[in-house]
């Protein structure tokens, strides 16, 4: 504990202002070198921080952060399974933004419950031991419907993210919801989280009094943990003056988000974060709260296989290790699991998957990048030294086409060297020299053999480095991790296969004894360094060093594939102690006792293992069951085999399945009654939309805010009309159909479209005339630049009829209906964002137990064409044995050439907007909890001709993959059915 005595007086000082809204003064607590001291915001000391890292709880660490976001995985339990993942990847950090519109359907009306509670979400984190980042904006982009807002606030008159009183009063009333669950999850009361962002990159149209007005709220809260503010690039917003925050950052995103074009990568990373952070928080670490980990994918775009490709484990190297060289210690990789925009949750730009090409794919699978990530962070929480560099300039060849960064520990002489390509996308092969000074000599390394960057790789190479007992002289493969193990010490290095490696490690004789089977092993001993050089097999050679250091070492040279899958868990007994194992898919824990060691982790296939105990472990078991070990030489390294046992896995098959149809649109049918719908009548707007005709037609304004809308206008016949002209307005993938008088008119991207010379035809000259247009909407625009751009309309900017002469603006009568409700959701378990105003969502026929047994029976494929909106419903069982985690899947097989759109509810949660015209999704993630994995779920599928009829094609259950896995329990989330609707 750092400074006790100063800070019970700071807390006594903070207890006595509690109406009083100070600001806090940084304190500086101890002085630990040149560089000035720790610093805290002057309200706890348990989170603090230095020129270099954060400090928690006193102890200095890289924070290895990723992004997830809890509504886009709507299970709790699998929360845990993804924070196990996190953990099994070695991050210690997570980065929460807080959802404002997820939680508050209505001004005033909140909701934490359910797959809302997030309790739940910081439990998770607790529990696996990570720290929590927590971005409650009020604004979050994200990506999300309104970048986060709810969608009351676009009826705001006064501009949001600015300081006003109704804005203010907004703001807080959010804050003071989730300031609840914040103040009592941060680390000074037990809980996970030491950071707290304000606000969202709030970089455009800035507002410095609204900022600190968010800041002085989350004070008055009893917020304590320091204050962070991710700018849009290193710009400098907030780092200083007024609504600066404790420690500034900002994000990066250098691939962009055109997936297109995946291996087209920029020429440069940025090498100028180190002089900005130098000259705008140099008293600061440097901070990337949002560094790209994936990218997001258009309506229409690529897919994210193409993201991946983007942003795959070569970007992570390349990328990441040059922040590091730039002297990031905070980095938050958004996103490391993406998830399901599910339902009405994405912005209008994005499709439902939000798997963003992320570390953690959308189904919560590893990939190549995960690993490779793990061996990141793995490598940073190892190498203690890497914590506390100065940067300089080191002497190397090939200057001109190979970059290297020096690193020095301000406090050892270890230093580090990190090499990459000047050009960032360049794929050559280049062998390269650097020359190195250490306590043991100069060096010109390799010496012996070659050291090379093949393509789009970056290397960290370590120098002077006392790890265990042992002194490492340089290193010219990359340190995965090293552990002392009671006898001897291992280390774990890697390099690409094939390169060629140097080690030299410091001996006390020149008697020391190198044993390895590997012929490429060559070893020479001077001047007390024992010099090894290798090549990188393919897999893990082992190389014994004895004789000569104090404790005998053991060297595990990995080929980079084989690295990729050793782990190394913390043992939770002894602190910083990890375990050793190469092989699974995923090793999510160890537990050691004094003569096992406990593993949990998931399989994919028969998995050949590698072990290396410590002293006196003998066995390991895993999930539980005892694993048959044979030992391979005197040095803890043992082997065995983890069974994989083929479950027996069952689905129904939905081709064979009997379906229920029933046509749902009956809105355009002129006789529908509509009195009970919204009369439109406004005359003005607080939406940043200009309106052409009254009234207005913005479904916004009459309460109805997400998914389909329908307007319905009635205009008395007369020979004059020729027409009407008719302007839709919402976001990209939206669409609309018009119908006269129970007739199709067509089908429209948004825009204008006039429909002309009806008159004598389908325009009745005598009596009423009905328009029906139902709009298919994508969501509201986000705020990015805090131009009120989340306030555009969804509806129709323009409604007027054609050939009348001096027409008057009140010649239609509209009627506007969306979700049932509106504001007052009729499922509130479910949510804002599950239901719009489709015939049969307002009616509950996407509900478990709605009573279809009057529908028609069909097969899917459909084998007739339907005209307007569709529904189908049908059961399916789904028998996935415990102790198995096999992530499933709904997955439509259609050609494109119809304007068809769906919405999947499958127990009563709307999994998935599909568009057939649009692509590129195709595939739908249904997340354990939602899906009953064990027993019968309901499935109704909503389809919505954009032409003027459409044929659902084929509809298959997929499982993504099949793992034998120790997932934590995951209960069924609750799923009300249409019984309970009834009595609502
Ligand atoms: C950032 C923003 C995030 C997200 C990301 C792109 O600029 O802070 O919320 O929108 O871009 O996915």
């Amino acid at each position: 504990m750092l400074f006790k005595g100063v800070l019970t007086s700071i807390s006594l000082a903070i207890a006595a202002v509690t109406t009083v809204v100070a600001v806090p003064v940084k304190k500086t607590l101890e002085v630990r070198d040149d560089e000035g001291g720790d610093q805290t915001n002057g309200l706890t000391d348990l989170v603090a921080w230095d020129t270099h890292t954060l400090k928690i709880n006193g102890e200095p660490l890289f924070l290895f952060s990723g992004e997830f976001h809890y509504y886009r995985l709507p299970s709790p339990g699998l929360w845990t399974d993804i924070m196990e993942k996190f953990k099994a990847l070695d991050y210690n950090g997570v980065s929460f933004y807080f959802f404002w519109g997820y939680h508050s359907p209505k001004k005033g009306v909140y909701d934490f419950t359910g797959i809302r509670d997030v309790q739940k979400a910081f439990d998770a984190a607790k529990n696996t031991g990570i720290h929590v980042i927590s971005r409650a904006g009020p604004y979050i982009n994200a990506e999300l419907d309104s970048g986060g807002f709810p969608s009351w606030l676009a009826q705001m008159q006064s501009p949001a993210r600015k300081y006003n009183p109704e804005n203010n009063a907004a703001s807080e009333e959010w804050l003071t919801e989730i300031d609840k669950y914040m103040v009592a999850n941060q680390i000074t009361k037990g809980g996970p989280i030491i950071l707290n962002q304000v606000d969202n990159e709030f970089s455009y149209n800035t507002d410095p009094k609204y900022m600190e007005m968010l800041k002085a709220k989350f004070l008055k809260d009893g917020m304590e943990v320091p204050t962070i503010f991710n700018d849009a690039g290193p710009n400098g917003n907030f780092a200083k003056g007024p609504g600066s925050v404790d420690i500034y950052g900002w994000d990066q995103y250098p691939a962009g988000f055109d997936c297109s074009n995946p291996l087209a990568w920029p020429n440069n990373r940025s090498t100028t974060f180190r002089d900005f952070h130098e000259r705008t928080n140099g008293d600061q670490p440097m901070a990337i709260y949002e560094f790209q980990g994936g990218a997001f994918d258009p309506w229409g775009g690529p897919g994210y296989p193409e993201c991946y490709k983007m942003v795959n484990e070569q970007y992570a190297k390349v990328y990441y290790k040059n922040n590091y060289a730039q002297g990031v210690r905070i980095q938050s990789l958004y996103m490391t699991y993406g998830g399901t925009s599910w339902g009405g949750l994405p912005k209008p730009t994005v499709y439902t998957s939000y798997d963003y090409g992320a570390a953690i794919s959308e189904p919560g699978l590893m990939t190549t990048k995960a690993y490779e990530n793990k061996l990141q962070a793995t490598f940073l929480h190892t190498v203690k030294p890497f914590l506390t560099t100065k940067h300089f300039d080191p002497e190397s060849d090939k200057r001109d086409i190979i970059l290297i960064d020096g690193l020095a520990d301000v406090n050892t002489p270890t230093k580090f060297y990190i090499a990459q390509h000047q050009l960032t996308k360049s794929e050559d092969k280049d062998e390269f020299h650097i020359n190195i000074k250490t306590t043991d000599g100069k060096f010109e390394i390799p010496r012996s053999s070659k050291l090379i960057l093949n393509g789009r790789d970056a290397k960290i190479l370590t120098t002077d480095y006392a790890f265990n007992s042992q002194h490492l002289v340089y290193s010219t493969s990359e340190i995965f991790t090293h552990q002392d193990v009671g006898s001897h010490d291992v280390i774990i290095v890697y390099a690409y296969e094939n390169e060629e490696g140097e080690f030299a490690i410091k001996v006390k004789k020149d008697k020391s004894q190198v044993e390895t089977d590997d012929d490429s092993v060559k070893s020479e001993t001077s001047d007390g360094i024992l010099q090894l050089t290798y090549k990188h097999p393919n897999g893990t050679t082992p190389v014994y060093i004895s004789g000569g250091t104090e404790k005998e070492l053991l060297i595990l040279v990995a080929g980079y594939d084989s690295a990729l899958r050793w782990w190394a868990p913390y043992t939770e007994e002894k602190k910083g102690e990890r375990a050793l194992i190469h092989g699974p898919y995923l090793v999510r824990s160890a537990k050691k006792d004094e003569s096992t060691i406990a593993f949990t982790g998931d399989i994919d296939e028969t998995t050949d293992i590698q072990v290396v105990l410590p002293d006196g472990v003998k066995f390991i078991t895993w999930n539980g069951e005892s694993v048959k070990l044979t030992k391979q030489d005197k040095h803890g390294i043992y082997t065995g085999t983890l069974e994989f046992k083929k479950p027996d896995i069952k689905f129904t098959d939905l081709t064979e399945a009997t379906w229920k149809y029933k046509a749902a649109s009956p809105e355009t049918d002129p006789e529908f009654d509509d009195s009970e719908w919204v009369t439109a009548d406004h005359l003005s707007t607080n939406s940043t939309t200009p309106y052409d005709t009254q009234p207005i037609l913005y479904a916004d304004d009459y309460g109805f805010h997400t998914g389909c809308l329908w307007f319905r206008g009635k205009f008395n016949g007369s020979s004059e009309i020729t027409g009407f002209n008719i302007t839709a307005h919402s976001g990209d993938a939206s669409a609309w159909t018009a119908y006269l008088n129970n007739e199709y008119l067509g089908g429209f991207d948004v825009g204008n479209h006039a429909f002309t010379d009806l008159n004598g035809t389908k325009i009745k000259a005598d009596g009423e005339n009905v328009i029906s247009l139902l709009l298919w909407t994508t969501g509201h625009e986000d705020d990015f630049s805090a131009d009120e751009n989340f306030k555009q309309a969804r509806g129709f900017t323009q409604a007027e009829l054609l050939g009348v002469y001096n027409q008057t603006i009140w010649s239609i009568d509209w009627k506007v209906q969306g979700n049932l409700g509106g504001e007052d959701l009729a499922d509130p378990v479910r949510g804002p964002y599950n239901e719009g105003g489709l015939y049969g969502e307002r009616n509950g026929w996407h509900l478990p137990g709605f009573p279809d047994d009057d529908w028609e029976d069909v097969n899917i494929p459909e084998s007739k064409n339907r005209t307007g909106v569709s529904w189908y419903r049908t059961t399916f069982d789904v028998n996935i044995p415990d102790g198995y985690d096999v992530p499933m899947s709904l997955r439509y097989k259609d050609d494109t050439k119809t304007r068809y759109r769906t919405l999947l509810f499958v127990n009563g949660w709307n999994m998935g907007r599909y568009g057939n015209d649009l692509g590129p999704q195709t595939q739908y993630y249904l997340p354990k909890g939602i899906l009953n994995t064990q027993g019968k779920n309901t499935l109704a599928i909503g389809v919505v001709a954009i032409d003027e009829a459409a044929q659902l094609g084929e509809v298959v259950l997929e499982p993504y993959k099949v793992l034998q896995a120790a997932l934590p329990e995951v209960e069924l989330v609750d799923s009300p059915g249409y019984d309970t609707r009834q009595q609502s």
